[in-house]
């Protein structure tokens, strides 16, 4: 496995080199729109305190695909709504601003990310992972839960910077190496000098998402069980991952303990996912 991991990290055209990465992977983002000019656009607004639900609303229509997907969240079971919501704006009400911007956001800067294998594998899982996190705040009664939804969307972002960057070879290695978690981190750190989750929350922050969402997405592989209290969001981001990669509750046991969420909890977080996917997705 080793020398596997070795052999592909010599064919990988990527310095390994902390700095020079995040500049490149910014560079690249922009290259390809990872980081579409919708996104630009809503935390334009978003950063604005005189702005207003309609220049949300301007924002958020300047990319039709992001504004069925927002319909779409505004009428899906997460809002649990008695009457369906029609219109852009009707739907922005719903969620209010914070939620909008947030769900936004995660949806903006992923929609470019579900084209090949590699992307769509992460895209998925990224999705599923949102919708695990936010079922989990609703349990756990955090206060925005929109921003779990978008912190669990952006989780991986950092492997769709480093499928840029390191082409089909990354791209396989995702798809085929097996492993711990800890041996592809530590693969990830030879390639780049970054983990995707320090290199997905550094572009972020460059790109001043909030905060919270930034270090969810940096701590989501290494929170350990005494910091969960003073770090709620990665906590919660955590574990969505790990439960959507493993599906097995009984190894997450000790976190989810440390959280208060009781085992029949757990279980009902993945239950239908398939069905609220089907939802977001427009299947
Ligand atoms: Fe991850
Ligand atoms: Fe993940």
């Amino acid at each position: 496995m080793l020398n596997d991991i070795a052999a592909l990290g010599e064919e990988l055209p990527v310095a390994a080199h902390a700095e020079e990465t995040v500049v490149r992977a910014l560079r690249r983002a922009e290259e390809v729109e990872l980081f579409p000019a919708a996104a630009a656009r809503i935390l334009a607004v978003a950063d604005d305190p005189d702005s207003s639900l309609m220049d949300l609303e301007a924002a958020v229509s300047s990319d039709p695909s992001l504004s069925a997907q927002i319909l779409r969240i505004a009428n899906s079971a997460f809002y649990g709504l008695s009457r369906r919501v029609g219109s852009l704006r009707q739907a922005l009400f719903v969620l209010g601003f914070e939620a909008t911007r947030n769900i936004a956001l995660g949806l903006a800067v992923l929609a470019r990310g579900g084209a090949s294998g590699a992307r769509r594998a992460v895209w998925r899982h990224s999705l599923r992972t949102g919708i695990i996190a936010h079922r989990a705040a609703r349990h756990l009664r955090v206060d925005d839960a929109g921003e779990l939804m978008v912190s669990g969307l952006l989780h991986d972002f950092g492997k769709l910077l480093m499928l840029e960057l390191g082409g089909p070879p990354y791209g396989e290695a995702l798809t085929t190496l097996l492993g711990s978690d800890e041996e592809r981190l530590t693969w990830e750190r030879q390639l780049f000098g970054h983990d995707h989750a320090t290199l997905g929350a550094a572009c972020l922050e460059h790109w001043a998402i909030p905060g919270d969402i930034c270090e969810a997405v940096r701590l989501h592989h290494e929170l350990a069980l005494e910091a969960v209290a003073e770090h709620l969001p990665a906590a919660v981001v955590m574990l969505a991952d790990r439960l959507e990669q493993s599906g097995d509750p009984g190894e997450l046991a000790p976190l989810a303990a440390t959280l208060k969420l009781a085992p029949k909890v757990l279980h009902a977080l993945t239950e239908d996912i398939a069905g609220e996917e089907a939802v977001l997705l427009g299947l």
